[in-house]
């Protein structure tokens, strides 16, 4: 496993990223999902939920999850009544259980879990009415590169959804926030994934991006239009959209 130290260089540079991340989610999967409802007490659930209420007034038929992960989001979303979701990722162990799920569920006549970068997608242009990420874009090696390839699979009209970690900025939830993100969750997450890294990346890369304003402007970069936020919790997490 890389250290973080590797880690950060690798972020500051770039080059490598992919592969530490990719490395690090096959790493945690078997314990993800556990670690992800125990230590946000619940609340990503409720937060992938706004995702699905953003997306419904739109009905969306065609629909990718990006970075999806052990599958959560494309799951939720079954409840917009779509006829087909893609959820890809770079990181097979995260999939084999996000498989495993759906399998169980038996929703595989709708959601397709496949390896995918998010930088490089093997779609046609103007393929789907909604693309969504949950929690991926900070991982991304170019987030530019990533933005750009969400906004060209998108029909036009199309709605993209992108929910992401923040930094609550008010007293007491920032102070309250910022203690248990730097002391309480990095030693609990390493006790249960056995990871050394995972959860000490998790608050340092969400320290280190981009949110609020500077996170809208890379998707009007991108060529996202009609884009805004909603925070969540605090500002712990916020839910970016915009359309095509
Ligand atoms: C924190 S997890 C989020 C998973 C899921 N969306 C959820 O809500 O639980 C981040 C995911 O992003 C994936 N990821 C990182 N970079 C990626 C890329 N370039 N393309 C596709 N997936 C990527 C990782 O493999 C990981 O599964």
């Amino acid at each position: 496993m890389p250290t973080l130290e590797t880690m950060k260089d690798q972020q500051n540079s770039s080059t490598g990223k992919k592969e530490k991340v990719e490395a690090m989610f096959d790493n945690i999967a078997h314990r993800y999902d556990f670690l992800n409802h125990f230590l946000s007490a619940g609340i990503d659930i409720q937060w992938r939920k706004k995702v699905r209420k953003l997306l419904a007034p739109m009905h969306p038929k065609q629909i990718l999850d990006v970075a999806t992960g052990t599958g959560d989001l494309a799951i939720e979303l079954l409840n917009l009544k779509p006829e087909s979701i893609i959820g890809i990722d770079i990181s097979e162990g995260m999939l084999d259980i996000g498989k495993e799920k759906i399998t169980k569920k038996k929703l595989e006549k709708i959601i397709t879990l496949e390896v995918g970068d998010s930088e490089n997608l093997r779609f046609k242009s103007n393929t789907f009415d909604a693309v969504t990420v949950a929690f991926g874009v900070r991982n991304f090696e170019n987030l530019q590169a990533g933005l750009k390839e969400m906004m060209r699979v998108l029909k036009p009209g199309g709605t993209v959804a992108i929910l992401e970690f923040s930094k609550p900025k008010k007293f007491p939830f920032k102070s309250i926030y910022q203690f248990y993100f730097k002391f309480i969750l990095p030693g609990f997450g390493k006790l249960v994934s056995k990871d050394n890294e995972a959860y000490t990346y998790l608050p340092d890369s969400v320290q280190q991006f981009a949110e609020d304003a500077a996170f809208l402007k890379e998707m009007e970069l991108a060529g996202f239009i009609n884009n805004g936020q909603h925070r969540l919790t605090f500002g712990i997490a916020t839910l970016y959209f915009g359309t095509k």
